[in-house]
This record gives structure tokens, sequence and C-alpha cells, in this order.
């Protein structure tokens, strides 16, 4: 996202997954021999390496390295798959995982996006979760605690990165607004502050001293409480995979996706308003607010249109991801072309 200047989500057309082999709902919770069919044929792909790195075409074990399912039990798989809601559906067709589970951002397994075998390093297990600062009580919780004391659903979300890519994902989770609840916030607490692990043995990543690490992102409490914000657990009807953030990660899928922070480790309540990892590095391209806005271009980027991720379809954004009707409400007060944005 910010070292790397070619456009990196760009898809070499004889890589393209094609139409048919889409999952759809039905089809993935139908089974997982689909999966391993379609991982088989080989069918997920980009422009910058997947074939020599991570599975795909080259015969590397693609299954385990990007379903995390080779040794490790997941201790909440008893939990899966949840019940999906209804309310939050997309019109668009899931994105195969054979796609988005070999197509990552996760800068802190390297800046370009065949990290899913690196991403298995991750220990997910011990976990906690911190939540600290302006809040009544401070509490570290052990994650399998934290899991089970949630009611966890399906949500199948739009997820929009500022690359102008786009893809289609059933996540399991539970709300944030639930995580707030539970942290019992000051009054005066405005922001969280949500951190990744920081572990070089795991993450090779975080020994670029160029990079502000651990990775960091904010939210107001409104939005953290506004009925999208969504804390994912699960991805594809099971535990997440490692490179989608396991085991604890963010879906705002109304904002760009850098603001979706994976593995969290801690959620600080505070009045301040948090810079981020990306804003840390360059504020005039990865701003607070990070909404999602055709009208305003990254300055690599135009983000008047996208491109739906192992498909050929480019298609136009719509503001707030088109989720304009859940969230427009929280920024009325804010001008539209910084704030929209920034
Ligand atoms: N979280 C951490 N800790 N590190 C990252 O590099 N990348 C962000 C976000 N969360 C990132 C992160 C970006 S830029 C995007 S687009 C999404 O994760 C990508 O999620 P995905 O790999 O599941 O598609």
């Amino acid at each position: 996202m910010f070292i790397k200047r070619q456009k990196s989500w760009a898809i070499r057309e004889n890589l393209v997954t094609d139409e048919q082999h889409y999952l759809n709902r039905r089809r993935f919770l139908g089974g997982s021999s689909l999966l391993i069919g379609s991982a088989a044929l080989g069918l997920a792909g980009c422009d910058n390496g997947l074939e020599s790195k991570g599975g795909g075409r080259s015969g590397r074990d693609p299954i385990s390295q990007t379903t995390g399912t080779s040794d490790f039990k997941d201790p909440t798989m008893d939990l899966y798959p949840a019940k999906l809601n209804d309310g939050y559906q997309v019109e668009r067709a899931i994105t195969s995982e054979d796609y988005t589970g070999r197509f990552n951002n996760f800068y802190e397994f390297g800046s370009h996006k065949q990290i899913a075998g690196a991403a298995q390093r991750i220990e997910t297990r011990p976990w906690t979760v911190t939540i600290d600062g302006m809040v009544e009580q401070e509490q570290v919780i052990d994650i399998d605690k934290l899991i089970r004391s949630m009611t966890l659903e399906e949500r199948i979300y739009r997820h929009r990165c500022v690359e102008a890519w786009a893809m289609t994902v059933p996540w399991t989770g539970f709300a944030m607004a639930d995580l707030v609840r539970l942290a019992k916030p000051l009054s005066g607490a405005k922001y969280i502050r949500m951190e990744t692990f920081k572990n070089t043995d795991w993450a090779s990543g975080q020994k670029q001293s160029w990079y502000p690490w651990p990775y960091v992102e904010g939210v107001t409490i409104e939005e953290a409480t506004n009925e999208l914000a969504f804390l994912v657990t699960g991805v594809y009807g099971k535990p997440a995979a490692k490179q989608f953030g396991a085991p604890l990660r963010l879906a705002l899928p109304w904002k760009y996706g850098f603001k979706s922070i994976k593995s969290i480790v801690r959620f600080t309540f505070t009045d301040e308003r948090p810079v981020s990892f990306w804003e840390q590095l360059a504020a005039e391209e990865y701003g607070f607010w990070a909404n999602v806005n055709p009208e305003v271009p990254h300055p690599r980027w135009s983000q008047a249109t996208e491109q739906l991720l192992g498909t050929k379809e480019t298609v136009p954004t719509r503001l707030f991801n088109g989720y304009g009707e859940q969230v427009a409400h929280l920024y009325k007060d804010l001008g539209a072309k910084e704030i929209l944005y920034r």
C-alpha cells in the first residue's frame, strides 16, 4: 500500500477465477470437497508470483496453508458454522476462499499478497485480548472465553480495499457493540484504539524498522457501536485462517480495508483520536475516516471503480461501499471531501 508502486491488485487475465468456480453460500456450506476440488484446479492467482509462493498451480499443500487446517485444532471449532444473519447479505457472489485465502494484505508478513504460508507462524493459542484505558475496569481476557461469551453469527459483507479491489466474504463473528458493552467505557471515552500483536519470531515483516509496528487502527465509539462493525473470528463457516487475521479481526465494510485490523490483542478506550499505522506513514494518503467514496481519489488509485477479485468484472464504487443507509448519519456533520476520505 505504501512502498509498492505498481498496481498490486491487477490480475492477469489468464489467472482469473472462472465464474463457474465461485463458491456460493450453499456450495461452500455443502462441504469442503468443493473447496478442495477448486484448490486442486489451481484457480487462484494474481500478478505477483502466487504460483511460486503459496499453492495454486505450484502443487504445495494449498489447503492447509490457506485455511490453517494443518495440525492445529481450533478450540472453538464446535461453534461453526454459525447461523447466517439474513439482514447482512449482498447481491454479489461470494468470492472464493481459494482466492481470498491467497491474496492478502498483512504487512507483518510482507508487502506482497502471498503471505498465506508465512502467516501460519502466528500462534493463535494461547491468546489474550486486553481491554484498557478509559473503562470501568481493565481486563485481560482469554480469546476462547471471549468468543464463547458472545453470540456468533455469520454475515456476508462487501470488503473494499483502497487499492481498488473488492471481495465478498462470509465472516463469522460478533457485533463490536457487544465488546464495547463488555468493556464498560467511561463517559469521557470517545475512541477505541486497536493494536495487532508484535512478535518478530512470527512476523519477519516486523523486523522492518521503518514501519511503526505494531499495526494500529482506531474508530470512534459511535462507529464501533454501529450495527455493521463486526469482530470476526471465522470465515467461510469455520474459524478464520491465520492470513485473514485470526483469532480476532475487525470488519468495517463501509470503510477501506486497511481499517479492518487483523489479529487484535488490545482495545484501548481513549479520548484522543488514535493515529493509525498507515496514517503515521502517510497521513495525506490514509486518513482516519477512510470511508469508501468514489468521488475522492487516493493519490495513486482512482476510487471511481473497483475490480471484483476473482472475476473479470470492474464495477462502479458506491459511497460507503453501499452501506450508506446504516452509516451515513454518523458523518452528517462532517464536510464532504476531507471527512469522507480522510
Ligand atoms: N491488519 C494488520 N495487522 N496488518 C495489515 O497489513 N492490512 C489491511 C487490513 N488489516 C493489514 C491489516 C488491509 S490494507 C486490508 S485490505 C485488509 O486487512 C485485507 O484483508 P484480507 O487479507 O483478509 O483481504
